[in-house]
């Protein structure tokens, strides 16, 4: 794994990419923070040693390095999932690749269904915790000059990061609420059962994406921050029909908010 990185990590900086301070991976219908990043190199997933290439619309593939406000950043526009086929070695690539370029937080964002009945679409959760119902990113041989064997996960979400967020939405008057986010493999949406026993075991939000990176590089010790943006509801009495398109389309709705988050808060580091 380390030979692999060392190797994408070289092409990168051969390609002008250096020292970044945080990397942020985009969720689905949440690409367009990238437009405010200044002096860009974009390269495209495709061009770059051992990466997967992303296979789902809304997700470009596109790594995009430059300056956001007076912080470097390197954006994942397009991130891999478990249901694509993904072995856990492909999600755990990009993460430790961002790290091992330098990044000292790891922001991320996705598109996700409230089961918390007072949630409303359009709303933004910050992640406090998670529960991961997808295949653990680290099961296999550990390599310890990455990480420990047994990694704490009471942490996860860096404690820090969500304060300064909520103070950074209130100034600007930007509702949001806090929560724990549940990952399953999708693709398929759930069932209204499904939706209810995710309820009933913690979640508030659930989604497809977002917990085995932060495994990832919680085993890197990397501070992270996440949101997800509430694009359907799986509440009973709520519950409507949802497609890729509806998740898409509420996402870019709360897109400009979920940003002036993320700005304000790189710019705070
Ligand atoms: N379930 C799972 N993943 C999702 C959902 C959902 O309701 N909405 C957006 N991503």
């Amino acid at each position: 794994m380390l030979e692999k990185i060392n190797e994408t990590i070289e092409f990168l900086r051969s390609k002008g990419i250096n020292k970044p301070d945080a990397g942020i991976i985009l969720g689905t219908g949440l690409g367009g923070l990238t437009a405010k990043i200044e002096n860009r190199i974009e390269i495209d997933y495709k061009a770059i040693p051992n990466f997967p290439v992303s296979t789902v619309e809304g997700h470009e593939g596109k790594l995009i390095y430059g300056d956001f406000g007076k912080k470097k950043i390197v954006a994942m526009k397009g991130r891999f999932h478990f249901y694509e086929g993904y072995g856990a070695e492909m999600v755990a690539l990009p993460v430790r690749v961002l790290k091992y370029l330098g990044i000292k937080c790891l922001f991320l964002s996705n598109a996700a269904g409230g089961v918390n009945p007072s949630f409303r679409i359009g709303d933004i959760m910050i992640i406090n915790d998670h529960i991961s119902l997808l295949p653990n990113p680290l099961i296999g041989k550990n390599d310890d000059r990455i990480g420990p064997r047994f990694p704490d996960m009471g942490d996860a979400y860096d404690k820090y990061l969500i304060k300064k967020a909520m103070l950074i939405a209130q100034d600007h008057k930007i509702k949001v609420q806090n929560g724990v986010y549940l990952s399953t493999s999708g693709p398929t949406f759930e069932t209204p059962a499904e939706y209810k026993y995710f309820r009933i075991i913690g979640a508030d939000a659930v989604g497809m994406s977002t917990t085995q990176e932060v495994i990832i590089a919680r085993h890197m010790n990397l501070p992270c921050f996440a949101v997800s943006i509430i694009t359907d509801l799986g509440v009973e009495g709520k519950i409507e029909f949802t497609t890729h398109e509806s998740v898409m389309r509420e996402a870019a709705k709360a897109e400009d908010r979920m940003t002036t988050i993320m700005t304000d808060l790189i710019a705070a580091l």
